[in-house]
């Protein structure tokens, strides 16, 4: 939980008494959709309580100073007018990045002091990295009094990602941190970058998300290794379908006509991935429109073993907690959330099962992995505020 006394002590001591603003902004689940909105694909995630806090102050000088309230002192620190010298994957490039792409749009930045506090567990497939990003952005644009859509400030801080960190993210993360709804998944079309607000009308059911606590290793290349078949399986269609732009434009239909041109096994297992789970997502928002949540339950669970079989992103782990939290009664579907390797698993669970649940799987994933899991009933919440 967010301990604001304590982290307004903390931003006194740091940077002396005086007005402080607070910013938040949530992490995400992704409940269906996974790897394909670098294929132009559709997702649907939703954003969670959990997240980034920030507390901010203006400077009368043009450095930006950046802290976090577990970890002792200023941690980085850089002039506007010498951001480029922070490019990389130390702590603080995702910020800095975000304020050399806001700049770069033409927003008149102050100096400021910030002190980052994070509820989410980092690096566990939740988004903590978009959430980061999405509220220093957030944050700065309120400080500089100027407005950009929730659209823009996604595509920005993607940007800072993939030019200034160097991580070759899709948009989904900065997106789903950006928009959020209460109670509600976003259907966004990742090709248009276009949004649907759905209502989660989960009756009886709840989210839950399950942390592995395997970091996820390797993840950075094996997702860039994955990101290199799905265009290398792209090129193969092309040579047919030249109009062809994203890999999620085939329907499963289409992939049956061209299934000869994908000469080479893996490439032909991730473009099948990539395509199934793109029906999946379609379906399951169909089936969530109906009220029927087991039928979205069983979608999941084919979307999970897609990515372990087809796509070969899940891991011991994954398999473990989301094979245990199948078989649990109550529990209607269970899949990996995020790149995979390692980070969280999401279930659908029945509301009076919630409470059995959480203290079955959390026992049996230890005794399976020897690592403790971390589980937890979640809610889908709003995107970026101001706290008062
Ligand atoms: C990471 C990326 C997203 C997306 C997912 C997989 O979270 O940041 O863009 O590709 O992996 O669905």
């Amino acid at each position: 939980m967010f301990d604001k006394a304590k982290a307004l002590e903390i931003f006194e001591k740091l940077y002396g008494k005086g007005e402080v603003r607070i910013f938040f902004a949530p992490g995400r689940v992704n409940l269906i959709g996974e790897h394909i909105d670098y294929n132009g694909g559709y997702v649907f995630p939703a954003a969670l309580e959990l997240g980034n806090y920030v507390l901010v102050r203006a400077r009368e000088d043009n450095t930006v100073n950046l802290a976090a309230d577990d970890l002792p002192g200023t941690l980085a620190s850089c002039r506007l007018d010498e951001l480029e010298t922070k490019r990389g994957k130390e702590w603080g490039a995702y910020q800095f990045g975000v304020l050399d792409e806001l700049l770069k749009l033409g927003i008149k930045l102050c100096g400021m002091d910030m002190l980052f506090s994070s509820t989410l567990p980092f690096g566990a497939g939740l988004s903590s990295s978009a959430s980061i990003e999405v509220v220093t952005a957030y944050a700065a644009l309120k400080l500089a009094g100027a407005e950009l859509s929730m659209t823009e400030v996604a595509l920005l801080t993607q940007r800072a990602e993939n030019n200034f960190v160097g991580v070759n993210c899709g948009i989904m993360d900065q997106f789903a941190c950006a928009n959020g709804k209460a109670g509600h998944g976003m259907l966004l079309d990742c090709a248009t970058v276009s949004c649907q607000q759905i209502p989660l009308n989960l009756d009886g059911y709840t989210i839950v998300v399950g942390n592995t606590n395997k970091k996820r290793g390797l993840a950075d290349s094996k997702y860039n290794e994955r990101r290199c078949e799905c265009e290398r399986g792209l090129e193969m269609i092309r040579t047919r379908c030249t109009e062809l732009k994203n890999l999620c434009e085939l329907t499963e239909d289409d992939l049956a006509e061209y299934d000869g041109l994908l000469t080479d096994e893996t490439v032909k297992a991730r473009v099948t991935h990539v395509v199934s789970e793109n029906a999946r997502v379609i379906e399951s928002v169909l089936l969530l429109k109906n009220g029927d949540i087991p039928g979205f339950g069983k979608l999941l669970n084919a979307s999970h073993l897609s990515l372990r079989d087809l796509y070969e992103v899940t891991g011991r782990e994954l398999d473990a907690m989301t094979e245990i939290a199948r078989a649990y009664p109550g529990c209607v579907g269970s899949r990996m959330t995020g790149a995979g390797f390692g980070g969280c698993t999401v279930s659908i669970v029945e509301n009076s099962a919630v409470e059995g649940f959480i203290a079955h799987v959390s026992a049996e994933y230890e005794k399976a992995t020897g690592l403790r899991g971390d589980l937890y009933a979640s809610n889908a919440s709003d995107g970026p505020v101001e706290l008062c």
